[in-house]
């Protein structure tokens, strides 16, 4: 497949489907060959836009079935939370690779049966967990793995933003994401998930137990999480998320015994302990999109970036709070 032509479909054609397909058009060798959405418009929107760039139209489906029938090497799900598991399972099952925006599935069970699926099948699943190719990100995570600011001992991660307030401008109430079956939870699973997955995959450590409140819509959706997380090592971490406040927050804090790390999605400083002034680190730009991850990865040509079995510890982490929040309980995850 190195240099070949991959030919790739879409499933779900709203918001997120449009960014992805324009960084994948930028790629050589790739040519969408189908758009499915359950409103039909939707995709024939998306045909049509992909048809202006690239001069090839894409077929238009209701379905994804309709979309696997035209043998894509990878199909790039992009629909509400729920139908990640069913369509990356049917896509498996056809043989076809696949990626999925985040989160990887509603609960870990089903996470479980992608990973297994994926493995029995010789498959690649990637995971849209952009954040794991954010320079300052990369390299606290670095930073971290070589013990820069001594024995690791507590992490902070806090993320804030107008969630609700957007959600409601941009779909009113009949927005899959007011759903919280459908979306999978509020905040938690939505914005929510990347702070998570940023957590843990910066520290390189499994949660191992949590305790969690949240302020929760009478219709069970979640605006509001803090949680109290045991990560592999006796590292003690918060996880903070409010969906109902104004500006736009994303940030870690890895207080280890001679210093601390302070990372968000575009800065990252480091406090030496010594008294010294907190220095800022000069970034590199971003290498690559997720997007140009998955064709290279698909290409032979790299790892991916986040694949299902590197999502799995996300899922199972944003469950249990979930659960421990639901039930007032310390949730186990070993
Ligand atoms: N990585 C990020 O930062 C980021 C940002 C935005 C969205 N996302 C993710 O992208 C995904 C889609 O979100 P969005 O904002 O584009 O939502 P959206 O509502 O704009 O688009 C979802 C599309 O799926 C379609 N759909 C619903 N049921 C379907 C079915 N059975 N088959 C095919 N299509 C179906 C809808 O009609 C809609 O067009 C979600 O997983 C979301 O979390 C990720």
């Amino acid at each position: 497949m190195a240099n070949s032509l991959l030919r790739i479909g879409i499933a779900g054609c709203g918001q997120a489907a449009r960014i992805h397909v324009e960084r994948l058009l930028k790629e050589p060798d790739v040519k969408i060959v189908g758009c499915a959405d359950a409103l039909r418009e939707s995709a024939q929107a998306l045909a049509a836009s992909i048809a202006e760039t690239s001069g090839e139209s894409p077929a238009v489906f209701g379905d994804l079935r309709g979309l696997l029938d035209q043998r894509p090497d990878a199909v790039a799900i992009f629909t509400p939370h729920l139908l990640h598991y069913r369509q990356a399972m049917d896509a498996l099952q056809a043989g076809v690779h696949v990626f999925i925006e985040k989160p990887l599935s509603t609960n870990a069970q089903e996470a479980d049966d992608v990973v297994n699926l994926a493995r029995g099948r010789k498959l690649k699943v990637a995971v849209g967990h952009q954040y794991r190719l954010r320079p300052s990100l990369v390299e606290a995570r670095k930073r971290l793995a070589a013990d820069a600011v001594g024995p690791l001992r507590l992490v902070t991660a806090a993320l804030a933003q107008p969630w609700l307030a957007r959600q409601q401008e941009r779909g009113g109430e009949s927005s899959w994401r007011f759903d919280p079956k459908m979306a999978g939870g509020g905040l938690l699973a939505d914005a929510g998930d990347h702070l998570v997955d940023a957590l843990l995959w910066t520290t390189g450590r499994p949660a191992l137990e949590v305790f969690a409140v949240q302020s929760r819509l009478p219709s069970g959706l979640d605006v509001v999480t803090a949680a109290a997380i045991r990560l592999e090592g006796d590292v003690a971490a918060t996880l903070a998320l409010s969906g109902v406040s104004r500006g736009s927050l994303f940030e870690l804090n890895f207080f280890g015994e001679r210093g601390r790390i302070h990372a968000t999605d575009a800065l990252l400083e480091v406090d030496p302990g010594d008294g010294s002034p907190v220095r800022r680190v000069d970034l590199p730009e971003a290498a690559e999109s997720v997007d140009a991850n998955f064709l290279a990865a698909l290409r032979g040509l790299g790892p991916l970036s986040c694949s299902a079995e590197d999502a799995l510890d996300t899922v199972r982490l944003s469950e249990a709070v979930a659960r421990s929040a639901a039930t007032g309980q310390v949730v186990p995850l070993i």
